[in-house]
């Protein structure tokens, strides 16, 4: 695919001809339908159900109604303009119990493909967004290998049904956040807090993940194949201290390089395997007896794609501000543990960015200097495409009533998504080979540990009535599409 420029339209900034915009969601944040044809619990429905793990005591069971109303939601996509729709495929539909399959579950992805077909929209489909059956779970979930070896049947099974329609497959979403967050930090389902967890959940989705890419490759070399990772900008209050220069390092190892490496270069990353040692060498020791030989060449399987979730960047120290910003971490009355194993003496600081009602920075260059150092340290050479597959902002939208109609005017939310666009238009003039972006989200939606409280949308959500209304920032975005270009 090649990046051709268009001719120059005055007072505009143009988007290569191939970049494509979408809008992103994740099967157990909008589909609901939680136990209807065949669907059994995934670790997030029963997480739902522990006090206090999620803020509100909200769950999945209906979310935004996706499961009924997918014609609705595909519709206005449509209407949106969106070339293109990354959703994920809930494991616990297709195989309810990780084993056996549910054709009931796999022709509702179907019916979608086709509505999205039909709609002219291209499908991005996810194969892992966190939602692991339970019944996985009770045999260990991530830390065991087999879940890997499930994991690779489930992506046949996709493939199965929907290879001959979908051409863009990934296979995990922030595996970070489905090893660390989830089974380190506790934050997040199956929300345990163990470090050497945290180390062998994230190879085994790795694992997994390298063993679904050789595989589906093997099925069908034209596929469009990558994994999306979570990656942020780690920067130090003071580059010249050194123990906030380290406190950056070790951040930028924990979330960005203990995944790329390994990825791209079939390694983990020395420095901070020694970190975690000094810190926890049982949980090393673990690690290293479940790494099996062949393991790192599996997962450095070549890919076509990255996509790159980016949010916010990290001002970190080695010291505490003297005056901390609120946490924004830590939305439930349950305990939560710091993620990074390695994270005594890093502290976050406040660089006097504008915020989101997630308490996250909103710092748009970042995604320039994020997206140019991962072509240049990892992709570029291999010939990976950089795909931006999530970027938002929650923000407390007021709805208003005008004739009748709902009407939001998020004002915050459509400048984050022009300072965002505009940020990657900056790495494609320096050379970075970017395809892609996906606003996240298409609607409200359950987030996580927050429950319905935060919205993402560029689509509101009324839960009560499960009235979608498009909100400014989607309209601004649709016409950004149409223009295919920004203000200058
Ligand atoms: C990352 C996740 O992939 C998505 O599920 C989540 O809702 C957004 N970020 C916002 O936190």
């Amino acid at each position: 695919m090649t990046t051709t420029a268009l001719p120059a339209r005055p007072g505009l900034r143009e988007f290569p001809s191939s970049f494509r915009f979408g809008a992103a969601t994740a099967a157990f944040q909008i589909e609901g339908a939680a136990f209807e044809d065949g669907r059994r619990a995934s670790i997030w429905d029963a997480f739902c159900r522990v006090p206090g793990a999620v803020l509100g005591g909200d769950d999945g069971d209906i979310a935004c109604d996706h499961y009924h109303r997918y014609p609705q939601d595909v519709a206005l996509m449509k209407e949106l303009g969106l070339q293109t729709y990354r959703f994920s495929t809930s494991w616990s539909r297709v195989r309810p119990d990780g084993g056996p399959l549910n054709q009931a579950g796999v022709d509702f992805y179907r019916r979608l493909v086709d509505e999205l077909l039909d709609a002219g929209i291209r499908p991005w489909l996810t194969l892992y967004h966190w939602d692991l059956p339970q019944a996985l779970q009770e045999r260990g979930g991530w830390t065991v290998r087999e879940t890997a070896e499930r994991f690779t049947e489930y992506a046949l099974d996709m493939h199965d049904a929907l290879g001959d329609r979908v051409q863009d497959w990934a296979t995990l979403n922030e595996p970070w956040c489905s090893s660390f967050l989830s089974y380190t930090a506790g934050a997040h389902a199956p929300g345990h807090y163990s470090a050497a967890e945290g180390m062998l959940s994230a190879h085994h989705l790795l694992l997994g993940h390298g063993s679904a890419i050789r595989e589906l490759r093997a099925r069908d070399a034209s596929l469009n194949l990558g994994i999306t990772l979570n990656l942020t900008v780690a920067d130090a209050v003071d580059p010249t201290d050194a123990a906030d220069v380290d406190a950056a390092r070790r951040i930028d190892g924990q979330f960005n390089r203990w995944f790329l490496d390994p990825v791209f270069r079939g390694r983990y990353p020395g420095d901070i395997l020694d970190d975690f040692r000094r810190v926890d060498p049982d949980a090393v020791a673990a690690l290293e007896a479940a790494v099996k030989p062949g393991d790192l060449e599996t997962i450095a399987a070549p890919l076509d794609t990255l996509g790159v979730n980016y949010y916010h960047g990290e001002y970190v120290g080695g010291r505490p501000p003297a005056d901390a910003p609120g946490g924004g971490d830590a939305p439930t009355s349950r305990r939560t543990q710091s993620p990074f194993p390695a994270s005594e003496d890093i502290f976050w600081h406040d660089r006097g960015l504008p915020r989101t009602s997630m308490n996250w920075e909103v710092q748009p260059e970042g995604l320039t200097r994020l997206l140019r150092r991962v072509h240049e340290e990892y992709t570029a050479e291999r010939g990976v495409a950089l795909v931006v597959t999530e970027n938002g902002a929650a923000y407390e939208d007021e709805p208003v009533v005008v004739d009748g109609r709902v009407e939001v005017d998020d004002a915050e939310r459509t400048e984050f998504v022009e300072l965002h666009l505009g940020a990657i238009l900056d790495a494609i003039d320096q050379g970075v080979d970017v395809r892609g972006y996906f606003y996240w989200s298409l609607l409200d939606n359950f987030e996580w540990a927050w429950g319905y409280a935060k919205r993402f949308g560029i689509v509101r959500v009324d839960y009560e009535t499960q009235e979608r209304s498009i909100k400014r920032s989607g309209l601004r975005y649709s016409r950004i599409i149409a223009d295919r270009a920004l203000d200058d």
